[in-house]
């Protein structure tokens, strides 16, 4: 059970409104996609659900009760681009994030609850398919696998939410149908609340139960920074069958350059 409430939450930088007026509840077991242009505070806002920013104004509650200041077991993260430890192998890797769960001031476990948690490890690289690659470094996995290995961090300790900021960003298109079929098992599996941020629409909308999209309603030409983003359109997705992108939202996140050129 994990509600997620977000009542009018704010997240400013000294003179800087990132995000204004939040006001979201996601129930346990959504899987969010967020969709938005580079720099309208898709990650503060993925930061402040992990406990890492604090919101400048309003109320973040997990289950009902504010959010710990400080990221938690119950919350896990995936970033777009390999956070695993290079000098640790794969198996050591998965182990850690128990141990720092566990053990947060050593960072160690000994003894049963360390046989323990080497088999826990185990069955969770097995379960993201990299059983036989635990005792490799991750120098010598290729990218899927790492972001793999990332995702087996994240998911050891069973977090009630997960945040995933562009996981598969840097990844081949394959590869990527590979890890969206794993993180869909995942969340089937294990019921977490998944808050997602992509820069691919089709993704946004094969993927998650709600997209939701952040933007800036309003823009001070004189005081860019007057104004932040918010959430401007919430698009619930589940039981209505497939849900095309819609045209107006490709026009508005196509970044210029790649907007197709018309002659
Ligand atoms: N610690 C900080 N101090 C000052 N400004 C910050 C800080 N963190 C973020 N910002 C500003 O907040 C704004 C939003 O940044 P954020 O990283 O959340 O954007 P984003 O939507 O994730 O962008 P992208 O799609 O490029 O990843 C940016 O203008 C950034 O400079
Ligand atoms: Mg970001």
């Amino acid at each position: 059970m994990s509600r997620v409430t977000l009542r009018n939450v704010w997240r400013t930088y000294g003179e800087q409104v990132v995000l204004e007026r939040l006001n979201l509840v996601v129930e346990a077991g959504e899987f969010v996609t967020i969709v938005g242009a580079s720099g309208c505070g898709k990650t503060t806002f993925l930061r402040m659900l992990l406990g890492q920013e604090t919101p400048s104004r309003g109320l973040l509650l997990l289950d009902g009760t504010p959010l710990a200041a400080e990221p938690g077991p119950e919350r896990g993260i995936v970033f777009q681009r390999y956070s695993v430890f290079p000098h640790l192998t794969v198996q050591d890797n998965v182990l850690l994030a128990l141990e720092l769960a566990r053990a947060p001031l050593l960072g160690r476990l000994f003894g049963r609850a360390r046989r323990a948690a080497r088999e826990q490890a185990a069955a969770m690289l097995d379960a993201v398919g990299l059983g036989a690659f635990a005792t490799r470094y991750p120098a010598a996995l290729s990218g899927g696998q790492q972001q793999r290995l990332a995702i087996a961090q994240s998911l050891v300790n069973a977090p009630r939410v997960l945040l995933l900021d562009e996981p598969f960003g840097a990844l081949d298109p394959g590869i990527r149908a590979d890890m969206h079929a794993l993180i869909r098992q995942v969340w089937k599996a294990s019921g977490v609340t998944v808050f997602m941020i992509t820069h691919d629409l089709p993704e946004a909308f094969a993927l998650g139960t709600r997209v939701l999209v952040f933007d800036k309603p309003r823009v001070d030409p004189q005081a860019p920074q007057a104004y932040g983003a918010t959430i401007t359109y919430d698009i619930p997705l589940r039981g209505r069958g497939p849900v095309a992108v819609p045209a107006e939202l490709v026009r508005k996140l196509t970044p210029v350059a790649e907007a197709p050129a018309h002659a």
